[in-house]
């Protein structure tokens, strides 16, 4: 896995709460690495090309940390966990590869996106390709239970982006159509990723729930931080474009927030450019120093940590032992980093 921008020479303890879950989840993480490089494997040399294009590049693995740090903290003693993980992360990255298609994304984990190197109608295929595995090591597992949970999660993120699309574009669109937006395209898999650890561990319908409440405010939270970081972030730090939400005309909370204070020219500069009739090239400026003229960035931040608080609430509701600190760390950092 890569080692985010944060991490320091191998000796030195992790800095952040997202590597010291990685360092504390090691042996586990392997395990799901090596799952996931051989079951994106293919005798088709192009599924392997694409996927490994992608997965090579590394992310941050948070969905399959939650699995995994869910189960640890149930005190589940098997290794079911670890094709769930690598479950979880096959949806993710499937989800990645439509979603770069989508939003005409050129950049994706600090390379060139797939759909950039390979074309459209690969990155769609190879992305439903992944789909399908992940359904295939849902079965492998064999649980009713699980595979209820994460095929909703599958089939609630397709939503989820379909519902953007539909929203796109539309200066109307209300903070609860971005929050359904959010809840469905992001936050459904990390409470799925959460859920699942506490299901195999056999745990109670309540602590399973916990669990799960946690996953979700953590995803709707992450996914806020994202969209501020989609204006506020540096490029080579997070890996990907930015500026892309503003050039498809995404109807995202800092821009809902600002479209609300915003007067009569600005009204009309958020319609010219967010509804497709054509941006200049110093329209994203002009946009930033609108989010920034009413706040909206830090007030976005704000609402996000609001959910992080819930998050935390919910872990109340878990077993007392080691890794609720570090999920509750986890929380905090996914809304205050920068990539
Ligand atoms: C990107 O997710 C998609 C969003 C929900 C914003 P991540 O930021 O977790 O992506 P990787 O896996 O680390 O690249
Ligand atoms: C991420 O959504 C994709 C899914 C959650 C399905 P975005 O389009 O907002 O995220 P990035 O910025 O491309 O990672
Ligand atoms: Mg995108
Ligand atoms: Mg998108």
């Amino acid at each position: 896995m890569k080692t985010s921008p944060h991490s320091k020479a191998q000796s030195a303890a992790p800095e952040n709460p997202l590597d010291r879950l990685v360092a504390l989840l090691k042996p586990d993480l392997l395990a799901v690495n090596a799952l996931i490089l051989q079951r994106m494997q293919s005798e088709i040399p192009l599924i392997p090309e694409l996927a490994g294009h992608l997965i090579a590049a590394g992310g941050k693995r948070i969905r399959p940390l939650l699995t995994l740090a869910s189960a640890a903290l149930f005190g589940y003693q098997g290794t079911r966990q670890h094709k769930l993980s690598a479950c979880v992360e096959f949806i993710h990255t499937a989800t990645l590869l439509h979603d770069d298609v989508v939003d005409a994304s050129d950049q994706r984990r600090g390379r060139s996106s797939a759909n950039a190197l390979f074309g459209n109608e690969a990155a769609v295929l190879v992305g439903d390709f992944l789909f399908s595995r992940s359904f295939q090591l849902m079965v492998e597992d064999g649980s009713l239970d699980v595979l209820r949970i994460l095929s909703n999660a599958s089939a609630v993120i397709a939503e989820g982006e379909v519902l953007q699309l539909s929203t796109a574009n539309n200066l109307e669109t209300t903070e609860a159509q971005y929050l359904q937006v959010i809840r469905s395209k992001t936050a459904e898999l990390f409470a799925a990723a959460c859920e699942v650890g506490a299901i195999i561990a056999g745990r109670p319908a309540a602590e399973c729930q916990a669990m799960r409440d946690y996953g979700m405010n953590l995803g709707i939270a992450f996914q806020i931080s994202d969209d501020v970081l989609d204006y506020a972030a540096s490029e080579k730090r997070l890996g990907k474009s930015v500026g892309d939400d503003f050039k498809e005309g995404k109807m995202t909370l800092p821009v809902i927030r600002a479209i609300a204070k915003a007067n009569a020219a600005e009204r009309n500069f958020w319609n010219r450019c967010m509804t497709g009739s054509g941006q200049k090239d110093t329209d994203f400026s002009e946009a930033l120093a609108l989010l920034r003229k009413y706040n909206t960035l830090e007030a976005s931040l704000t609402e996000a940590r609001r959910y992080a608080e819930l998050g935390i609430k919910a872990l109340t509701g878990l077993p007392n032992h080691p890794l609720r600190q570090h999920l509750q760390d986890l929380i905090i950092f996914a809304v205050e980093r920068d990539y």
